[in-house]
């Protein structure tokens, strides 16, 4: 090894003859923060200046090549140097500078090998350009250097995925010179060797140019604008790669000004609170520590909700055996598994030869005592406390010491479930989203006595899973079901009072939801709505409480489930959905039943309404301490509840709005209707001291 010199706390350079090595060591994916690039022009200058190396070659320490830009600076005040600057620098460079790329290469990571003159890979590695998921589009020269690198297609196809590909086909493209087995520091100083032996070829990118590709263009732009309409990031993104064909300095322009008008946007702010929500969910004392093992899994009920658990286990490579009461049932579950595993071939999710070596580990059975063996239990049958209490007791007499027993319900009390045996420790709740293979929730619900081994292997089962576990503290419906539970009633009295079903979908739509909640009612099956509120009315309603279920009980009165029976809100014949003009006289009874005169709402106010009594029940959920944070809230609807990602969360949309607002809405809305609208303390107080929900994330 030759001398090293530290540059600064991040960068050091390592000369060996006429070679000069430049090592980046950020952890934990050595993302371009202010040191980086301060130690990347720094050591550039100084190499350039010496003159003592012919060839400079730059690599990364720790499990990653540059992950991209540091994603915490976004949104503060920047700091010179700025990235595109050094890359600049960089691609200025007299003396030669090759990157060699290991882990992953992205957004601004990429763009700085872009800017060397060339690129090296390590078998395994990939590059992408994801700065779309955040919101932004690549703003350190990837939209103007990648196309001239690979063609304005590949940049398309690349930028507006936001793609990890992997670098055969990168260098089958022209973005990628060279592939070499090695480790980083030994690749990169056998390829600056075939620089100085004249085999590995240099040149500076803006050398290049690049034809125009006006259909592929036009072609992206109207399907990113059908797509996705919300996301103005898309559409900015593919024309700042068309204007590649333009000299690099103008096309550099062009791409400076809409990445600066992307940061801007809330949609950047809520993306880039997506990202990290993600991973912190489960950053938190109870996902960590010990677990217990989960080597086979039993799954009891066969049903929706039992067969899209096993395919998610049995996809994730966990042996299942699947109990059902009754030989049929058995079957129709086998058939769903087979089916939801045939789906995700047919998808391109998993090989033809996964899907039989998973169906392999399938062992249907009908009888409990089968469940002797397994470490992990989970419990997903109807929803009736008594017959959980019947299952769970026998589990307690069947199950072997250290198994985990973990129900599936979506609101039952896992404290008096947990009473029924004798290990109460054992129990916690396991709250999967259908199709539960799809869906990437997972709630992960805290019995008052559930030990920490037992919590921790529910998070460590999530990330098996490829689930965002979230902890949730035990009450009706736990952090989601709880809050629609209590915003669904908006959509109803909406309608009661002078809205139709479609006008609020259309709104909600517009707004950003995939579905407004009456198509999600149709889709789901009204009859379940029917029976949740059946149950509720047996348990006793609150006499105070304005009844917002009579026009759905009529509709399923008259047959009309949603789409399993052809008809609901809307019908269901081939093509588009269509009102269903039937709902327009239930509607107009059930107005005259009360005397309720029909009035006038724009669509801004219908999602105001929906949106603040989402919110109010949120910040009762925090405040109560079934949510641990705010992130938390948002990241279950982000993940089980078609939230739409660039806003972030129903808390972090919140904030956009403000507490003081928020307060004033509800004291207006509280005059029609005091009970349903009431202030959470919370949410008085974060107004009277000027306090967001942001702030209590930590
Ligand atoms: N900035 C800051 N922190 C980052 C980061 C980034 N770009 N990328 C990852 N991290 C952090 C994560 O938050 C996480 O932190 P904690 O351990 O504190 O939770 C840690 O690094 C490890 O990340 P992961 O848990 O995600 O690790 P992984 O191995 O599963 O995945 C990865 C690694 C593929 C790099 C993934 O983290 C990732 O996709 N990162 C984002 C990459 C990206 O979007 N780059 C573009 C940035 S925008 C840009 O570059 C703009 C521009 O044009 C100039």
């Amino acid at each position: 090894m030759g001398e090293t010199i530290q540059v600064n706390d991040v960068t050091t350079i390592e000369q060996q003859g006429d070679i000069a090595l430049i090592c980046i060591d950020n952890p934990p994916v050595n993302a371009t923060g202010l040191a980086v690039r301060e130690g990347l022009q720094k050591a550039l200058a100084q190499l350039n200046a010496e003159g003592s190396a012919k060839v400079i070659a730059l690599y990364c320490a720790g499990r990653t090549f540059i992950a991209g830009a540091d994603i915490r600076e976004f949104g503060k005040p920047p700091q010179a140097p700025s990235l595109p600057d050094v890359i600049d620098a960089i691609e200025d460079s007299p003396l030669p500078v090759i990157s060699v790329i290991h882990g992953t290469a992205l957004g601004g990571g990429f763009e700085v090998a872009m800017g060397t003159h060339a690129r090296i890979a390590i078998p395994g590695a990939r590059i992408g350009l994801p700065e779309v998921l955040l919101g932004i589009l690549p703003g350190a020269g990837g939209t103007q250097r990648l196309p001239r690198l690979a063609g304005i297609p590949f940049a398309l196809d690349l930028a507006v995925s936001g793609r990890h590909v992997p670098v055969a086909e990168a260098q089958e493209k022209g973005a990628i010179d060279r592939i070499m087995e090695g480790a980083p520091r030994d690749v990169a100083l056998k390829a600056a060797q075939e620089v100085l032996d004249g085999t590995l070829a240099t040149r500076r990118t803006r050398d290049l140019t690049t034809d125009a590709a006006d259909d592929a263009v036009s072609a992206t732009l109207a399907m990113v604008t059908k797509k996705n309409p919300h996301l103005v990031n898309l559409q900015k993104c593919v024309e700042s790669i068309a204007a590649s064909t333009l000299p690099l300095a103008d096309g550099l322009a062009v791409e400076r000004q809409k990445f600066m008008e992307c940061m801007e946007t809330p949609q950047r702010s809520g993306m880039i609170h997506a990202f990290f929500g993600e991973r912190a969910v489960s950053n938190i004392p109870e996902a960590k520590g010990a677990t217990r093992d989960l080597k086979k899994i039993g799954v009891i009920g066969g049903g929706t909700m039992g067969s899209g658990i096993s395919t998610s286990c049995l996809m994730a490579g966990i042996p299942v055996r699947l109990v059902e009461v009754a030989q049929d049932g058995l079957d129709r579950g086998v058939q769903t598994i087979t089916k939801n595993l045939d789906g995700a071939v047919s998808r391109g999710k998993m090989s033809a030869e996964k899907r039989d070596a998973a169906l392999a580990m399938l062992e249907p059975s009908l009888a409990m005592e089968d469940l002797a063996d397994v470490d992990l239990v989970i419990e997903a049958v109807f929803e009736k406390m008594e017959i959980k209490k019947e299952i769970f007791g026998k589990l307690n007499t069947i199950c072997k010491d250290g198994a985990i027993l973990a129900s599936n319900t979506s609101y039952l009390d896992v404290n008096e479930i947990a009473e029924s045996t004798d290990r109460p420790q054992d129990v916690l709740g396991l709250h999967f989203f259908s199709p539960a293979h799809v869906m990437r929730l997972l709630e992960i619900v805290q019995g008052a006595k559930t030990a920490d081994d037992v919590l921790a292997t529910g998070f460590a089962l999530a990330k098996k899973l490829k689930k965002v576990g979230v902890l949730a503290q035990v009450c009706d419906g736990f952090i989601g079901n709880r809050i629609l539970g209590h915003y669904s009633k908006t959509a109803s009295y909406l309608v009661l009072d002078g809205a139709t079903p479609q006008q609020v979908d259309d709104a909600l739509e517009a707004f950003g939801f995939a579905m407004g909640p009456h198509k999600v009612g149709d889709l789901a099956g009204l009859d379940i709505g029917y029976m949740t509120r059946q149950r509720k009315r047996e348990e006793g309603m609150d006499p105070n409480e304005r009844y917002a279920g009579r026009v759905a009980d009529l509709i399923v009165e008259e047959g009309w489930k949603g789409r399993k029976t052809g008809k609901g809100y809307y019908v269901y014949d081939a093509g588009a959905p269509v009102p269903n003009e039937a709902v327009e006289d239930i509607i107009a009874k059930v107005r005259q039943e009360n005397g309720i005169t029909a009035k006038d709402f724009s669509d801004q106010e219908i999602v105001d309404r929906y949106m603040t009594a989402m919110i109010v029940e949120a910040a009762r959920v925090v405040e109560d301490g079934t949510a641990k944070r705010p992130l938390d809230v948002d990241m279950v609807f982000l993940f089980g509840y078609g939230f739409p990602r660039f806003r972030g969360g129903p808390l972090h949309y919140a904030d956009t709005i403000g507490a003081a607002e928020l307060v004033k809405r509800i004291e207006t809305y509280a005059k029609e209707d005091a009970h349903y609208w009431q202030v959470p303390a919370i949410l008085r107080k974060m107004a009277d001291e000027g306090t967001t929900f942001a702030d209590l994330n930590g």
